[in-house]
């Protein structure tokens, strides 16, 4: 078990290239499974979620190759089981749903369980499976589906907290092999949502509308092998954004899509950070502590979850009061408790977080909770005074590549060490 040490209070500044997207490459690997050929990924993340996926499909009957972001996978036969030791391990998992439904019209997969960032039933991706005529049963922490025929249908995925990004990606996944045509509506626009629409449409699927809340996807008899290379990880390239703000001379960050990113550029600029950039660069300006802010999260293309515990962290030290109100997990504030361990000011009021500006932070030995929530601890501990011990690190290297080496990169006083 790792953990991290950052002293802080060293200016960042320097360039930093941005990885491949997590949240891409994990439906993309998936989606090999809709065909025999041979399907090769470019620019895969070497992340511990990755692993995890290149396991299931390995378990699922996949010879999958893997040599320096590289992922070829070949799933010429597939057996439609994925067990609850691999499953658990990451909820993301539940992507081989679509695929095997699709290529086998069956699929047994455990059920995914609790996660600290809050409550994430799978009913939206259920729905979407029963409406392509799929009978849907949950036992046994397992959820069996079988589907003699696969017809193509309307459905929509708007739940209580908006659209599911998952559930897009699985139900889409499903359809593209379903006789005739599915148009999914309240579809969930994410940039990793049009990434697999374009992946599967290499393959031979009949996709539009990706991108936009209407989905529709025209079912063809057989898919074949495609090369694809996975888009740059907004969310990796919005907390190296923070990073700037928090501690930057200037940072700037390569192999980006600033277009993707607007949401965030916009908060920052709020704040009075200058950003700028283009054809895959975007550098930020420091400007001193931040200014207030008030921020909600929404679905693409507001302002992501993923980035909400990264902003808290950043508002920590601004002038005056900011609030930051979740509205994907309502209960994702598992930073909050250690942010208050190292001085910030952050009352929790249901799913807004009141944050009072202080003048500085200082380093503690602190927990990781989560992937993103361990990113806030790393970013506060950047301008802390003194000494930030993070426990638990094996959460950033869920999402994170390299993110202690590309920090240490733009001059940062980090270290890892093993206890
Ligand atoms: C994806 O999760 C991302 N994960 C998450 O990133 C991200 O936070 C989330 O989208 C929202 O942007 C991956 O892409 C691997 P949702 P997903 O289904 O698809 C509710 C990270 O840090 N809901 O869009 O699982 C749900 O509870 C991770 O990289 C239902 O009610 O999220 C939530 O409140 C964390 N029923 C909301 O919808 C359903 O069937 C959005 O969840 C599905 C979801």
């Amino acid at each position: 078990m790792d953990k991290i040490i950052i002293h802080g209070r060293h200016a960042l500044a320097g360039t930093v290239k941005i990885s491949g997207s997590k949240n891409s490459a994990l439906p993309i690997l998936a989606a090999t499974l809709l065909t025999e050929d041979p399907c090769v990924i470019q620019r895969v993340p070497d992340l511990s979620d990755v692993h995890y996926m290149l396991q299931i499909l390995t378990h699922l009957g996949a010879d999958v190759e893997r040599a320096s972001g590289i992922v070829t996978v070949q799933a010429e036969k597939v057996n439609s089981i994925a067990p609850y030791e691999i499953v658990r391990k990451m909820r993301a998992s539940v992507c081989v749903l679509g695929p095997l439904l699709g290529r086998e019209r069956e699929a047994t997969v455990s059920l995914p369980g609790g996660c600290v960032i809050g409550d994430r039933p799978i009913d939206l991706h259920l729905r979407g499976f029963e409406a392509l005529g799929a009978a849907v049963r949950v036992h046994g922490g397992n959820v069996k589906i079988l589907a003699p025929s696969l017809r193509g249908a309307t459905v929509s995925l708007k739940g209580k907290f908006g659209t599911t990004v998952l559930g897009t990606d699985n139900v889409m996944m499903a359809a593209v092999l379903a006789e005739g045509v599915t148009i999914i509506e309240d579809a969930a626009c994410e940039p990793e949502v049009v990434d697999l629409a374009n992946f599967l449409n290499k393959m031979g699927a009949k996709i539009q509308g990706a991108g936009t809340p209407r989905i529709v996807i025209e079912g063809v008899k057989e898919l074949h092998g495609a090369e694809h290379e996975v888009i740059p990880d907004r969310i990796e390239a919005g907390t190296f954004l923070v990073a700037g703000a928090i501690a930057g001379r200037q940072v700037t960050l390569t192999r980006v899509r600033a277009d993707h990113l607007t949401a965030v550029t916009d908060a920052l600029g709020s704040c009075g950070y200058q950003v700028a950039g283009g054809n895959g660069t975007l550098a930020i300006h420091p400007n001193g502590a931040p200014k207030s802010l008030d921020l909600k999260t929404q679905p693409y293309p507001g302002f992501p979850t993923d980035m909400q515990a990264q902003m808290c962290a950043l508002l920590a030290t601004a002038k005056g009061e900011s609030s930051v109100t979740e509205c994907i997990f309502p209960q994702r504030f598992m930073h909050v408790s250690e942010l208050k361990r190292m001085g910030a000011a952050i009352e929790l009021d249901g799913a807004t977080a009141r944050i009072h500006g202080v003048e500085n932070l200082s380093g503690a030995p602190v927990m990781a909770s989560d992937l993103r929530a361990s990113a806030a601890l790393v970013l506060a501990g950047l301008i802390a005074e003194g000494t930030t011990e993070i426990n638990r690190v094996y959460h950033i290297d869920r999402g994170y590549e390299m993110l202690d080496e590309k920090l240490a990169g733009l001059g940062a006083q980090i270290e890892r060490v093993k206890v």
